[in-house]
């Protein structure tokens, strides 16, 4: 079976958005993978369809109702090896690891938060994981889901080529992307740094695993002391 992502969501109009073109869209029209989004909205019983009440204890905005979102829940009849993910800011950070074990699976059910929140007993009764994107609030969890079903899809075997796939191990050793450089030889002045056009190719890649320690070094001090603290110990900086 294909690796599968279902969405609840109050907004199934923004899917698939971006993840039907380029990459992903190729590879969902070619069936290596498939996108149901649902509506939260559907579950709905009262004859205003509200989803939405105020916040038990007052307060600003609204709360997504329970009862509604576990209906939703349990109509998607999701088969119990799935992981059940709720987008959230509070939530376990989005890593390339924790993609890479998505991407293996099944494929999860995501559910998109709005307003100023979902009622936690819901996020309780069916042990919804809550994942974040980053530190930063989103206006809803879409995008969130667009962007963690699109980190998994570009790993899943027949999506990107076997040599592109292989750069993902930059991320996934630790260390930030070198530099990269094609024609014109010279740009504004600028010329491509001789190593890459020495034909050298032990110096080409001491180089570049010396560029991407230096930009980790620079930009990511957390990730920087996480790489040096892997490495044994008396290996040198360019090794
Ligand atoms: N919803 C709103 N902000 C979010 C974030 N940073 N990550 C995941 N879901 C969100």
């Amino acid at each position: 079976a294909p690796w599968r992502a279902t969405v609840l969501t109050l907004f199934p109009e923004m899917f698939p958005g971006p993840l039907g073109v380029s990459l992903a869209g190729r590879a969902l029209a070619g069936g290596i993978w498939s996108l149901e989004a649902r509506d939260i909205r559907a579950a709905a019983t009262d004859k205003h369809r509200s989803v939405d009440d105020t916040p038990a204890g007052g307060g600003p905005g609204m709360v997504l109702r329970a009862d509604v979102l576990a209906a939703a829940i349990d109509a998607a009849a999701i088969a119990p090896e799935r992981p059940k993910l709720l987008m959230s800011p509070r939530g376990r950070p989005l890593t390339q690891a924790f993609v890479r074990d998505l991407a293996a699976g099944p494929g999860p059910l995501i559910v998109c938060g709005r307003f100023e929140g979902i009622d936690q007993r819901v996020i309780d009764a069916r042990e919804l994981i809550e994942v974040s994107i980053g530190d930063y609030v989103l206006s809803g969890g879409e995008i969130a889901a667009l962007v963690l079903i699109d980190a998994c899809v570009r790993l899943l075997p027949g999506v990107m080529g076997k040599l592109e796939s292989g750069t993902d191990e930059s991320f996934s050793d630790g260390l930030l992307e070198y530099p990269q450089y094609t024609r014109p030889q010279l740009f504004e002045g600028r010329a491509i740094p001789d190593v890459l056009t020495s034909g050298d190719h032990a110096k080409v890649a001491a180089w570049r695993h010396a560029q991407s320690q230096a930009l980790t070094e620079a930009r990511r001090p957390d990730l920087w002391a996480e790489w040096q603290a892997r490495q044994p110990r008396e290996q040198s900086r360019t090794s």
